[in-house]
């Protein structure tokens, strides 16, 4: 085989209170991404859709993880990447972890699957650094592993995939782009000892809520004492979205990554699309344009088509 293509998924990172550890992997949106061996050496890349993202790959997400694994492949010279995206760059969603993570895989199917799940984590974490200037893999390892996964340490990797009830995912984006590299600029570098003890009870709360299929617990636990009060400043409405969402029955979210888009989740499908009818009653009545996207939980991360 010399070609294949793959539906690469969006993401939702630090799930509240795990901000860089903690990540889900969602059904939809996706990136229909084709990765090609080429004779020709180093990565070529041919963007078909019109975000205008650069196409020299040291320059571009998928192609400094391409290169990344081409390091370490020497029996292959190059690769062609055509990319066709769907997820907005700069939505908050894992855009850029998504085409990361899709051409590894995608390169790793066409190379017989030699490479370890934790090995593509490790290539297309480069993606990020071009992304955002920070290594970070919690979009990039739910995206290959599916579902929820824990990041325990990057350096050196050490990923858990941990099982978690079928929940249901409502995610509201305000039209409007947040870069990572600028929303990680304006994080406080120190946190007060009270706040940090308040964060991993709630990220241990979380964790053993999944596990346990406590939905209690897992509302209880999506609280943020220590990033959301920063970053909430950049997205429109926010406060009035989170509590329009637990009125109309969330069991909690919060910012999803960097933002600038908000992540709810439910219980059930039902009550996901009344959270979804309420946020945009919110933004409907403060006039701010929004996408949203009502899914579930995908288990299996990035699929070959
Ligand atoms: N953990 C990262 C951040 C995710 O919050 O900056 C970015 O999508």
């Amino acid at each position: 085989m010399k070609k294949i293509t793959i539906h690469s998924p969006a993401t939702v990172a630090n799930l509240v209170c795990g901000f860089d550890i903690l990540g889900l992997c969602l059904n939809e949106p996706c990136d229909e991404l084709s990765v090609e061996i080429s004779p020709e050496p180093g990565v070529q890349i041919i963007n078909n859709d019109d975000f205008d993202l650069p196409e020299q790959a040291e320059k571009n997400v998928s192609g400094a993880a391409l290169l990344a694994l081409l390091e370490e492949t020497k029996d292959v010279t190059g690769f062609i990447i055509t990319s066709k995206k769907k997820i907005m760059p700069g939505s908050g969603i894992g855009s850029s972890a998504a085409s990361a993570a899709g051409v590894v895989v995608a390169a790793n199917h066409l190379l017989n699957n030699r490479y370890t799940k934790q090995d593509l984590v490790r290539f297309a974490m480069n993606g990020e650094k071009v992304a955002c200037g920070v290594k970070h893999a919690d979009n990039i390892a739910p995206c290959i592993y599916g579902g929820v996964t824990l990041i325990r340490s990057v350096f050196p990797l050490d990923i858990i995939s941990i099982e978690a009830p079928d929940l249901h995912i409502t995610v509201v984006h305000p039209q409007i782009e947040v870069r990572t590299a600028d929303a990680r600029q304006i994080l406080k570098q120190q946190v007060q000892l009270k706040d940090a003890i308040k964060q991993w009870g709630n990220i241990a709360g979380l964790v053993a809520g999944f596990i346990q299929h406590d939905y209690d617990l897992i509302s209880r636990s999506l609280e943020d004492v220590i990033i959301e009060p920063v970053r909430s400043i950049l997205i429109p409405g926010f406060y009035e979205i989170k509590k329009a969402s637990k009125v109309a029955g969330a069991l909690g979210g919060g910012i999803s990554g960097s933002g600038p888009s908000i992540f709810m989740l439910s219980k059930d499908a039902q009550t996901a699309l009344q959270v979804e009818a309420a946020m945009k009653n919110v933004y409907d009545k403060l006039g701010v344009a929004y996408h949203t996207h009502v899914t579930i939980i995908n288990k299996s991360g990035v699929k070959i088509v």
